[in-house]
């Protein structure tokens, strides 16, 4: 979940931390160098500060998410996902991911962005005793997490498998929890000419040569070495932004076109069976509302959330929320259907989260509470329960998906 407090303070950075960022902050600045005076365009900056494999944040070694099960009340990491939170989650999306399944007849799973394995082992856990031929695949673009699921999921042997290239066709269960808001996006701004314009990234001058300086993390602004440039925007950005949303100059947002081509993908290796994506976002209106006027780019930095994306490179996680209208359409241009859409409280309760756990004694109240305290912020409307959305996409599926028996909301996108 990224909807951490957000305070005005950041965090002090630990002294290895800031050695990891200075490593990021030159390879970017490096980067930036070799593409000249334009800088790169910010979709390029964020993929290496989040991806590149010696300085991106997802390939360090620190950890990412925080475990609040297995660290007690003390909160890891940087921020914490539904299947972090509680197995739950997990247990209540096999109650959708198990009919569809038996409805194609083939018990085939593949997870994209699977960040530690904490999602996939509950959904082995839950769906293994009714599919005991289920195979279990895992696509994530980061080795370090790679390397970590193959840890947690060992005791499962064969019945987890790890690709590392969409396939070149698939039939069953395509399940993606926080991976859409974690590609990179492009950054516009209106101008007052009534042009849109690209953001890209630049060094600061002086800065691709700068020496590292060891005091610099204790001064959360002497971290942005980086600064913005814009460029007019290519006519394929233009075209995008023109079709959202009016001219309003001043405005600034992003476009995740990496996050549409990859549901575009889906349309032509997926044969047959659905697509559960689970983000937070809006639908396009609401996206692009006038009052968005600085759109939804955000960091997670030990469980800080704040805006300074150019901070921190290497260290800190950068999202964007997801346009769920966006990747709807992208998925009914490649062929695909869109099965459903609603919020992910509802999602999770007509799944039956709900009776699944009548079954837990509440007579025993510690174990009660520690069960039921995740729940609540996966329900919550002020935590994950309205802002998380559900999007299912499919193919060949001919089956009403228990998931949005009620509060479905295809009609708002
Ligand atoms: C925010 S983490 C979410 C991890 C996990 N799904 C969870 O909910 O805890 C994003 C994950 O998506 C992966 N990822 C990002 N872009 C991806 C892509 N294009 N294909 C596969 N994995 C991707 C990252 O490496 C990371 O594991």
């Amino acid at each position: 979940m990224r909807a951490d407090p957000t305070g005005p303070a950041l965090p002090q950075i630990q002294e290895a931390a800031q050695r990891y960022s200075e490593n990021a902050r030159h390879k970017l600045a490096g980067l930036i160098h070799e593409a000249g005076p334009q800088g790169l365009p910010f979709a390029r900056w964020m993929h290496a500060a989040l991806y590149d494999p010696q300085a991106g944040y997802y390939a360090g070694a620190p950890l990412k998410f925080g475990d609040t099960a297995a660290a007690g009340t003390a909160l890891q990491g940087d921020f914490v996902t539904a299947p972090e939170l509680t197995p739950w989650f997990g247990r209540s999306l096999a109650r959708q991911i198990g009919p569809i399944l038996a409805h194609i007849g083939t018990p085939h799973i593949l997870e994209f962005g699977a960040g530690s394995g904490a999602l996939a082992e509950h959904i082995l856990q839950a769906l293994l005793p009714e599919f005991p031929q289920l195979q279990y695949y895992i696509l994530d673009i980061s080795p370090d997490l790679t390397q970590r699921q193959r840890q947690r999921l060992a005791p499962f042997g064969d019945s987890v498998q790890w690709l590392h290239s969409l396939p070149s066709g698939f039939t069953g269960c395509v399940i993606a929890n926080e991976v859409l808001d974690a590609m990179p996006v492009s950054l516009f701004e209106w101008g007052e000419d009534g042009n849109v314009y690209e953001l890209h990234v630049i060094n600061k001058p002086g800065e691709a040569s700068a020496v590292a300086d060891p005091q610099a993390g204790q001064d959360n602004q002497a971290w942005s070495h980086f600064d913005f440039l814009r460029v007019p925007a290519s006519a394929l950005l233009e075209q995008a932004v023109r079709a959202r949303m009016p001219a309003l100059p001043g405005y600034r947002s992003e476009i995740n076109l990496q996050g549409e081509s990859w549901v575009s993908s889906l349309g032509q290796w997926l044969n047959q069976g659905a697509a559960l994506l689970i983000d937070y976002g809006f639908p396009q209106h609401e996206y692009y509302h006038p009052q968005r006027s600085q759109g939804t780019l955000m960091c997670h930095l030990l469980h800080h959330a704040h805006s300074q994306v150019l901070h921190f490179p290497g260290i800190q996680d950068i999202t964007a929320h997801v346009d769920f209208t966006a990747m709807a359409d992208a998925a009914l241009a490649a062929g695909l259907e869109v099965l459903g859409y609603t919020s992910q409280a509802r999602f999770l309760l007509n799944c039956g989260l709900l009776q699944m756990l009548s079954d837990l004694d509440p007579g025993d109240t510690a174990h009660y509470a520690r069960e039921i305290g995740p729940v609540q912020k996966l329900l919550s409307e002020a935590e994950m329960g309205e802002l998380f959305k559900v999007l299912a996409i499919g193919k060949n599926v001919d089956m009403d998906l228990a998931g949005f028996a009620t509060g479905d909301r295809r009609h708002r996108l």
